[in-house]
């Protein structure tokens, strides 16, 4: 069972998913997913702070009567409605029906149209807060991060933030709950991974968010998947901050698609001469075979980035013009950005790509790459003087 105490009134209670192949059927989960779920006890009130899927609903429903010895929880704080953390709330409200779902106003329609839920609902606001009688729960809205009724909740008395999806990651718990039980690092890449496919386009929503909390005191954050942060929060919030103003570490992902092998040499050529320069973290993805999700999570980490195309049927390759797309969908920023690419008879792919991201806040460096065909002197002194210009602007 995976019921673990945060402090004497703060229980997880969530569930691991290590069976889903793909996060909202799009991201690729290699390590499986957690549904963080924690139960709130006070002198005269409990309240269960964000939920769980559907799935896993037998599992979950066991833990919280095993929390609470088979009494009734008050509430049930919903700091999120997607499916992932609400899935699970028609079979709780089934199992307790007078269970009071507390919420912020954004999400009363939501109630009613994924559940069809409108009684029992306590609509709470800015700073508003909730007694369960020695402990208070205090309601911070945070729009937009990711969705618009994403709200965090601060258990004033023990310093406990319970923050939804933000600060959170992929990767199912393996055991240990809070970050000072775990070697958890693995949670710190899986973090750019979540926030590059899930959070990346909210940034700016992600900053006010933090600007609203930075008056608290905070000892435990409490996210909807992955660790509780506790020994580690300050390094985790300070990624996450970086991540919010798009900073990159000093570092390039070269990123290419290949049919016959020769963009790929392109790509070789490029990395050998960024290494040459001194650029030391430079990781490479045949986009073909790369899960998008780990190529954001990458862009996410470093400042670089090099995107190397053939040219198919007139236009970017597919799965280049893939992660262009992506990136330019989530606003993406403050990136050195490198294009090269090749043609056989005609050449579209590398002034496509240059057109992605036109008018966009990176820099695309001067000179792009080209070749026909097969490698060719030109195109190699292009791209050694492309990896010089890019090293230097790191
Ligand atoms: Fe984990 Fe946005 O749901």
């Amino acid at each position: 069972m995976n019921i673990k105490n945060i402090s004497d009134r703060v229980i997880y209670c969530g569930v691991n998913d290590r069976t889903t192949d793909l996060f909202e059927g799009l991201w690729d989960l290699p390590t499986g997913v957690s549904y963080n779920s924690y139960v709130v006890r006070g002198s005269d009130a409990s309240a269960i702070i964000d939920a769980s899927d559907s799935g896993h609903a037998p599992e979950y429903l066991h833990h919280i009567e095993e929390i609470l010895g088979g009494c009734a929880p008050d509430y049930l704080v919903i700091n999120h409605m997607e499916p992932d953390h609400s899935g699970v709330l028609p079979m709780l409200l089934s199992r307790y029906p007078a269970l009071k779902l507390v919420c912020n106003a954004k999400t009363v329609d939501m109630l009613k149209g994924f559940y069809g839920i409108e009684s029992n609902v306590v609509v709470m606001a800015e700073g508003e807060t909730l007694s369960l009688g020695d402990r208070t729960l205090q309601f911070i809205m945070t729009p937009m991060v990711h969705w618009p009724e994403t709200m965090f909740t601060y258990l004033q008395e023990e310093g406990v933030l319970f923050t939804g999806d933000a600060l959170g990651c992929f990767g199912a718990l393996n055991g240990a709950v809070i970050d000072d039980d775990m070697a958890s690092d693995h949670y710190f890449r899986e973090v750019y991974r979540y926030y590059g496919c899930i959070v990346a386009k909210y940034g700016t929503f992600v900053e006010k968010a933090f600007a609203k909390i930075a008056p608290l005191t905070v000892d435990y954050i409490c996210t909807t998947h992955g660790p509780v942060w506790h020994s580690r929060r300050e390094e985790i919030c300070g990624q996450y901050a970086r991540m919010s103003r798009w900073e990159g570490n000093p570092g390039v992902v070269v990123a290419y698609g290949s049919m016959y092998g020769n963009t790929t040499a392109m790509a070789e050529e490029i990395a050998s001469r960024l290494a040459e320069n001194g650029v030391r973290d430079i990781v490479m993805y045949d986009l073909s075979r790369t899960p998008l999700s780990h190529v954001l999570g990458e862009v996410m980490r470093l400042k670089g980035l090099v995107m190397v195309s053939p040219t198919y049927n007139s236009e970017i390759y597919p799965p280049v013009a893939h992660l262009a797309d992506a990136l330019v969908a989530r606003g993406v920023k403050n990136r050195v950005i490198g294009i090269a690419g090749s043609y056989a008879w005609g050449s579209q792919s590398v002034r496509k790509l240059v057109a992605k991201f036109e008018g966009k806040p990176v820099e695309v460096i001067a000179p792009t790459a080209e070749m026909k065909q097969a490698m060719i002197d030109a195109a190699k002194d292009a791209m050694a003087e492309m990896a010089s210009v890019m090293a230097a602007k790191l």
